[in-house]
């Protein structure tokens, strides 16, 4: 294994503005510099583990964590084979890394997954009231980890959940393939997840976050097999990433309803570029519907999809409270797509009934430019409230050629803003500046995750 780590083993170094910020804490300590490189590495096979895809390796998974756990981190590398096992937690100071052909496969048997509490801003699971089903690997209160390695995959084997879904057999709600909870200095790159049982990958509560050249498979016809799904998390960047979903590709999120509003933790600060998408039935880029602790400071730029029901979609409602705003989107294609702007606001779908009716989302800031399309059904529908419009929406330079349809190409309601350089021509709501209209503002200075370089350092 060693001379396979040497030979083809680059692994990555974590973010050099995350190594500087733990840096300068820790010599405030006076603790040592963190090395992402993880000095300590381990193999799977060391704690008995067996690559058949059939023995099941729970207490191997748990054991390895736990013991690069007690010397402080390390790497667990997981090499070539099926490797089953149960749901694990990760530590921190942690890369787990899946070689070329390695596959760790999510048990099947319902009993191997624990209930674990629900979500604060969710205040219950999200298909089911009260627990929710373990997430397949999972890790709460951790800083400095890792996912990586040469594009190894982490199968949720999720078709017993959504058979069991569909049947309404159960009775808790489906668990994420990789969530991680309260938790900082997070890389995941060139490794493969598919088949999750719900959403794909979850970040939640957790800042300065990192998917880079990440794959996420599910049939198109799964249930809520969102790909990635930042909620409630500042400074995030998701970059070169192909997902084809049964739900929506990158869905941001900040909690939902009263709960969400109670815990009042946005989702900001966010970055999504060269990302390539199928989701037939939903959205290239959404963000809510569970934005009750808000969402802003959003940069969506150069993403292809194809066959995708909406290219941004803006999911809200009454009872949501929280706030979208500055959400900036430039050079979009879209081939094949229902509508390529939707902004809903009778999104419905609440917790329970002690949702505020008086808590309506305040939509503003949302500037989408450089989009083409081919084979749309209607270019956009954006229905605001009445007393709660959508409003400071920019749109330009977009490019739409159209199917023959009986739909109307607009359909506007509540909602105002400006345009320019946009065909189909717009509505009306969406005032044409003619030809002299300015482009819609894309900002020009930087998150501060789009500053972190992803450095590889040989082992
Ligand atoms: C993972 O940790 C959580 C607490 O954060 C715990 O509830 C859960 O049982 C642990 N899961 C496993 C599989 O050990
Ligand atoms: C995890 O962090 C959250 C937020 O800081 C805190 O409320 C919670 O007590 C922590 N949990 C543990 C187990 O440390
Ligand atoms: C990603 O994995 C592929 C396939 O093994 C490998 O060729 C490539 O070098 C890896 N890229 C990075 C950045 O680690
Ligand atoms: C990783 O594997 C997936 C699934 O096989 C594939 O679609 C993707 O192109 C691969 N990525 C890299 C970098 O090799
Ligand atoms: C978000 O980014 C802006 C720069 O665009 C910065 O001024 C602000 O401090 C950041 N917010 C957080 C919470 O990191
Ligand atoms: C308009 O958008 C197209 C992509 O659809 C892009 O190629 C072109 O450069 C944009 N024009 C301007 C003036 O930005
Ligand atoms: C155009 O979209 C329709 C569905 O809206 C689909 O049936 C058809 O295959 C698409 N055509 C092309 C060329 O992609
Ligand atoms: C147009 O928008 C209105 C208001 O949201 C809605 O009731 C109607 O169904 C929409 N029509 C189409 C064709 O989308
Ligand atoms: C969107 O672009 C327009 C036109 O450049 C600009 O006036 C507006 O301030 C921009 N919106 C935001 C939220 O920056």
């Amino acid at each position: 294994m060693a001379s396979v780590l040497q030979n083809k083993l680059v692994t990555l170094c974590l973010l050099a503005l995350l190594c500087f910020v733990s840096t300068a804490e820790s010599t405030r300590k006076g603790a040592s510099v963190p090395k992402p490189c993880r000095p300590n590495t381990a193999n799977i096979k060391d704690f008995g583990a067996v690559g058949d895809g059939k023995t099941s390796n729970t207490a191997a998974f748990k054991k390895a964590v736990a013991e690069l756990a007690k010397k402080g981190g390390g790497m667990l590398v997981i090499p070539p084979g099926k490797w089953l096992t149960g749901p694990f937690n990760l530590t921190s100071h942690f890369t787990l890394f899946l070689d070329k052909g390695a596959v760790i496969l999510a048990s099947t048997d319902m009993k191997d997954y624990p209930l674990i509490a629900p979500l604060k801003s969710y205040g219950r699971g999200r298909d089911e009231p009260g627990p929710r089903y373990s997430n397949f690997i999972f890790g709460s209160n951790l800083t400095d980890v890792v996912i990586t390695g040469n594009n190894g995959t982490i199968d949720g084997q999720g078709q017993m959940w959504w058979d069991k879904y569909h049947a309404d057999q159960l009775k808790y709600t489906r668990g994420y393939l990789f969530e991680l909870m309260y938790s900082d200095n997070i890389l995941v790159s060139n490794v493969t997840f598919v088949n999750s049982p719900s959403w794909n990958l979850h970040p939640v509560y957790c800042k300065n976050v990192i998917f880079s050249g990440v794959t996420v498979l599910a049939p198109t016809d799964s249930p809520n097999t969102d790909g990635i799904d930042p909620d409630s998390c500042t400074e995030v960047r998701i970059e070169d990433c192909y997902v084809v979903s049964g739900d929506d590709c990158i869905a941001i999120k900040s909690g939902w309803d009263e709960y969400g509003i109670a815990v009042a933790m946005p989702s900001q600060n966010i970055s999504v570029r060269r990302l390539t998408c199928i989701s037939p039935t939903s959205a290239v880029i959404a963000l809510g519907s569970e934005m009750s602790g808000g969402i802003q400071n959003i940069r969506i730029e150069d993403v292809t999809a194809i066959n995708s029901e909406s290219g941004i979609r803006i999911k809200s409602g009454v009872g949501r409270g929280g706030f979208v705003k500055n959400i900036f989107l430039r050079d979009m294609k879209l081939y094949t797509i229902k509508w390529l702007f939707w902004m809903t606001s009778n999104y419905g779908q609440h917790p329970d009934d002690k949702f505020d009716p008086k808590a309506l989302p305040e939509v503003t800031g949302i500037n989408y430019s450089n989009v083409y399309a081919e084979n749309a059904t209607m270019v956009a529908r954006l229905d605001g409230l009445q007393n709660d419009h959508y409003k400071g929406i920019c749109i330009s330079n977009v490019t739409a050629k159209m199917i023959p349809s009986d739909l109307p190409l607009w359909n506007c309601t509540n909602v105002e803003g400006v345009s320019n350089h946009v065909t189909p021509k717009p509505c009306d709501l969406l005032r044409d500046q003619g030809p002299s209209g300015k482009p819609c503002a894309f900002p020009t200075a930087t998150l501060a995750i789009d500053k972190v370089p992803i450095t590889q350092c040989p082992f």
